[in-house]
């Protein structure tokens, strides 16, 4: 049986509707069971910061899909717990991780990483691009101003449609041994920049939607002027400048290679989510 963490996040929920589906004994670890997902599926109610809670979810588990928000201690207490009830496969979602990375995230993800290989246990990890669902956060300001803030300069980055994201993971959560040992790149099928993402926003909503290049720095105040915690502005504008520098312009097959279906373009991403812009 395979455990999904983080079954209402984007990707996990997407990933237990995909198991479901194909009918893959699953079960889904929530907070709260209001919001869990529907179909043929076990809930299991927990929370990262209660271990007891992880227990109780990890019996009879042989492997575990991996999602949260990726604060270190809450992901090695799942995994700690995984070893402990003899979890044979950790599917583990992740970011272009690094131990000297400036995005804290980022070293986190590492920590993380560096925990799941010192266990022992077989693992795969998936190393996403940015998403595509991160552009539902500019939503409000488009909507508001026909144009959006944002510090990545012309950088390119292959976005991911964080559903190709959960297609792969559970791919890999079906047949885990075929991908024990592997690290993949999963990305959109193709290069993107900010401009790009503004032109297809225009061409798709029927009117303008601007671009607003702003430094690293302004960006960080705006958002935290917004409401977004100051951790998460400083995390933000960091990627966003890195982003600058070209550091998301890689782009991978993986995703197709392992689902058999090309990922989605951002053309069909925003078609899909136009009511968010409007
Ligand atoms: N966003 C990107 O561009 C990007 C790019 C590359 C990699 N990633 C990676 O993607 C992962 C995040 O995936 P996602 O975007 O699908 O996540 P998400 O949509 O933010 O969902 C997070 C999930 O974790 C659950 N959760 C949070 N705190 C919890 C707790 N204390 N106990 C139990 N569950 C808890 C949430 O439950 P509630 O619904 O109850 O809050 C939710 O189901 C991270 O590892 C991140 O590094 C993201």
């Amino acid at each position: 049986m395979i455990l999904v963490t983080g079954a209402t996040g984007k990707v996990g929920s997407e990933a237990v509707r995909l198991l479901a589906a194909q009918h893959h004994p699953t079960r889904a670890l929530v907070r709260d069971p209001s919001r869990a997902p529907h179909g043929d599926v076990e809930i299991v109610t927990g929370d990262f910061d209660r271990p007891d809670t992880l227990d109780a979810a990890m019996r009879g588990i042989d492997t575990v899909l991996l999602v949260s928000p990726a604060v270190p201690a809450q992901e090695i207490a799942v995994i700690d717990s995984a070893v402990h009830h003899g979890v044979t496969h950790i599917v583990k979602i992740t970011s272009k991780a690094s131990a000297d990375s400036p995005v804290d995230r980022r070293w986190g993800q590492a920590q993380i990483e560096a925990h799941l290989d010192a266990t022992g246990l077989a693992y795969t990890l998936l190393r996403s691009n940015a998403y595509m669902q991160n552009l539902l956060a500019l939503a409000p300001m488009i909507k508001r101003t026909q144009g959006f803030l944002m510090s990545a300069g012309d950088g390119q980055v292959g976005m991911i449609d964080a559903h190709d994201v959960a297609a792969t993971a559970a791919a890999v959560s079906i047949s885990p041994r075929e991908h024990a040992g592997r690290s993949y790149w999963l990305t959109g099928p193709d290069l993107i920049t900010y401009t790009d993402v503004a032109k297809e926003l225009s061409d798709t909503l029927g009117h303008a939607v601007e671009y607003r290049q702003i430094p690293p720095d302004e960006h960080r105040a705006a958002m935290i002027r917004a409401g977004v915690p100051e951790a998460v502005a400083t995390s933000n504008a960091q990627a966003f400048g890195l982003i600058a520098e070209g550091d998301a312009a890689w782009l991978s097959d993986d995703v197709e290679s392992i689902t058999g279906t090309p990922p989605h373009s951002l053309h069909t991403f925003i078609a899909d989510h136009v009511k968010a812009f409007i």
